[in-house]
């Protein structure tokens, strides 16, 4: 059952698809209060449950945290961090009573669950014009699943993106690219795509080639998947303000691009300089900029990941002024100078300040809307206008495609990485956190970046991070300019690297059939293991293992130097060891409290009892899986119903894509 409530004039995000019957009355749980803005308190029972908000900090339970949908670019995941790059408004209470709750909101909101007050959720927002979803279902999962069904269908990539991809920010030439391609393929790493960063560009603009570096570019490209690896180029939400480059100079005669009140085009620094953000709420702005992908797609590229996209600012001519002003007041009157602290907020202030937010506009349906009333749509609408020009360029293809920023709704033309994370170990604890919350939401193509982004890595941190990257579908090692070099075959023992990758080429049959069940069926690959075990009283306390598919659970290690870890098992499952001289470990472990050894270059999963999964042999890319000479592990006697198309195309609803192993 689901209900919608309609307050004021909401902004029509398309985050639901489908007809919703309008609620009478107040809803069934909680209160709503209207007097100042718009405010949601429910009372919470000691033992309730609050799953949800996809990338947000902290636990898988979200209680004891407050957290602020307003998509930020900030390279921090500390603890106390309460917004990151996406804004998914949709949460579940489980315990004494169940209900599903989605703020169909584009603008700043928090949720307080537990925060400022231990027994109480609050939802608040300053403005009272947005759409309520109230769901009720008998279980958390139940109500997922109800949810996902308003929302449409995930995003489904192609198979090769299901690979292992490369990543990191300073790779400049063709010889840089190269040199990453021959380190894999030399050490027999299986590796699929190599990431190409902003460099790639000419002075950071937009669908150009930088012309020193990439002349004769599809032939480079051509070179690169001869060797199976596909290049994958990132774009960035800001258009460089420069005369003769013709994304700027059409974007300026069409009227494209934001603009202030003042109908002057809004002005923003970001890498290339000044830049202007392309309207991308205005549909046909969004084609414009859409259709340029296709000068990429035109020269053999298939997939992208969009950045930048909250839209990040570093500065506008604004702000530099006003802070200009302040330092020659603080220099001028040295005797009643400002506070260190003034001056120094004053200069971090510059980046994503909401006066910045409040100064520009989108044009949609006729209408002028100030951004900060829509910010939260920005990364959404720049991947859907990347969607929408992929169904146009080629509509029976799957492109890959990735953003930074997201909301509700984008899930159904791209998947989203998490961010700049760090080489910390509280981070792959976090990235594991996030994982079913962003399936509850709709996104299902998610990773992090493997190793971590920011601050140098360490050899242990990587192989335990690739252990879970392993299981997600986008698996990627990425990093910043400046920071140790990451890249598998940099370490010593670089067996131990190819080992854990491999292990994702043997399952990946097996975690592509899962991706596709939940993708077709509007259902999660990872689950916490509550929505699984309801009965089970302790499920809902174990926030470091995860569900995946129907048949396995994951526990990978995130602590250094430890050699292994606790797990709880619900039921009985069977333990399994992926060794690094390529055979299995299988042992049954009964139900409970196990402690089990895992070894760094080795990678666990537990079968549940009464399942079996399919492992192929390794193969260094996608097209190169064996998938018909495959083992079966598990349980004795079980069968498994595979799904397999080509991987290409969207096939999706064929009968041939599905076979029993056994
Ligand atoms: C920020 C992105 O989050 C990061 O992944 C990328 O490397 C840098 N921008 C540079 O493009």
């Amino acid at each position: 059952m689901i209900q919608k409530y309609v307050y004021g004039m909401p902004f029509e995000t398309e985050a639901v698809i489908v007809d919703v019957e309008i609620g009478n009355g107040n809803p069934s749980y909680g209160m709503v209060n209207l007097e100042n803005g718009f405010s949601f308190t429910y009372r919470l029972a000691k033992e309730d449950v609050v799953y949800g908000l996809g990338e947000a900090n902290r636990g898988i339970n979200k209680r004891g945290g407050c957290y602020i949908s307003d998509c930020t670019d900030n390279p921090h995941h500390t603890e106390d961090v309460r917004s990151l790059y996406a804004a998914h408004n949709f949460i579940i209470v489980a315990g004494t009573q169940n209900f599903g709750l989605f703020i169909d909101y584009p603008s700043r909101i928090i949720f307080d669950i537990g925060d400022t007050r231990a027994d109480t959720l609050k939802i608040t927002c300053e403005q009272a014009d947005l759409y309520l979803y109230v769901i009720e279902g008998d279980t958390p999962y139940e109500i997922v699943k109800q949810f996902r069904k308003q929302i449409g269908r995930s995003y489904i990539p192609p198979k090769f993106a299901f690979g292992f991809g490369q990543s990191r920010w300073g790779y400049r030439t063709k010889e840089d690219y190269r040199e990453v391609a021959d380190g894999y393929r030399r050490n027999h790493i299986p590796m699929d795509m190599i990431y190409m960063d902003i460099d790639y560009m000419q002075d950071f603009k937009d669908f150009t080639l930088n012309e020193e570096h990439f002349s004769e570019f599809p032939e480079f490209v051509q070179e690169m998947k001869e060797q199976n690896i596909r290049l994958i180029p990132i774009i960035d939400a800001g258009v460089k303000i420069e005369n003769g480059y013709p994304v700027y100079e059409e974007g300026i005669k069409n009227r494209y691009f934001c603009q202030q009140e003042d109908g002057k085009e809004f002005v923003a620094a970001v890498w290339p300089g000044y830049t202007h953000f392309p309207d991308v709420l205005n549909p046909e702005a969004r084609q414009w900029f859409g259709d340029y992908y296709q000068l990429l797609t035109d020269q053999g590229i298939e997939g992208f990941w969009n950045d930048m996209n909250e839209p990040a600012i570093f500065y506008t001519p604004e702000g530099i002024k006003k802070v200009s002003e302040k330092m020659v007041e603080y220099l001028k009157n040295r005797e009643e100078k400002p506070s260190t602290w003034e001056v120094r907020n004053e200069l971090l202030g510059l980046a994503n300040s909401q006066t910045d937010y409040e100064s520009f506009y989108h044009q949609v349906g006729g209408q002028r809307i100030r951004h900060d009333k829509v910010h939260n749509l920005f990364g959404y609408n720049m991947t859907r206008a990347a969607g929408e020009a992929f169904d146009r360029i080629e509509p029976n293809k799957r492109f890959l495609i990735f953003s930074r920023s997201s909301y509700i709704g984008m899930h159904r033309y791209g998947g989203i990485w998490t961010g700049d994370n760090k080489s910390w170990w509280s981070h792959i604890l976090l990235n594991l956190k996030m994982l079913p919350s962003l399936n509850m939401c709709g996104f299902l193509y998610v990773g992090a970046d493997l190793g971590g982004f920011g601050a140098d890595t360490t050899r242990d941190l990587l192989l335990r991070w690739l252990a879970l990257g392993v299981f997600t579908p986008l698996m990627r090692n990425h990093s910043a300019i400046g920071t140790r070099a990451q890249e598998c075959f940099r370490f010593e023992q670089v067996e131990d690297f190819r080992h854990v990758i491999q292990v994702r080429y043997r399952l990946l049959p097996y975690l592509y059939s899962e991706y596709m069940k939940a993708a077709l069926e509007d259902d999660m690959y990872f689950k916490p293991l509550a929505f699984v075990y309801p009965k089970d009283t302790h499920a809902p306390l174990v926030e470091d293992q995860l569900m995946l598919g129907n048949e396995i659970m994951i526990a990978p290690v995130y602590i250094q130097n430890a050699r292994g870890r606790y797990v709880y098992l619900p039921e009985e499952m069977k333990f399994v060891k992926f060794l690094p001289d390529g055979m299995i470990y299988e042992e049954i472990l009964s139900a409970g409290h196990h402690y089990v050894d895992i070894e760094l270059d080795e990678v666990p999963l537990f079968i549940r009892q009464g399942k079996c999964i399919p492992v192929a042999e390794i193969a260094e890319h996608v097209e190169a899986l064996d998938t018909v000479h495959m083992t079966v592990i598990g349980y004795l006697g079980a069968e498994y119903l595979l799904y397999e198309d080509d991987g290409i195309h969207k096939d999706y609803d064929n009968p041939k894509n599905w076979r029993t192993v056994k």
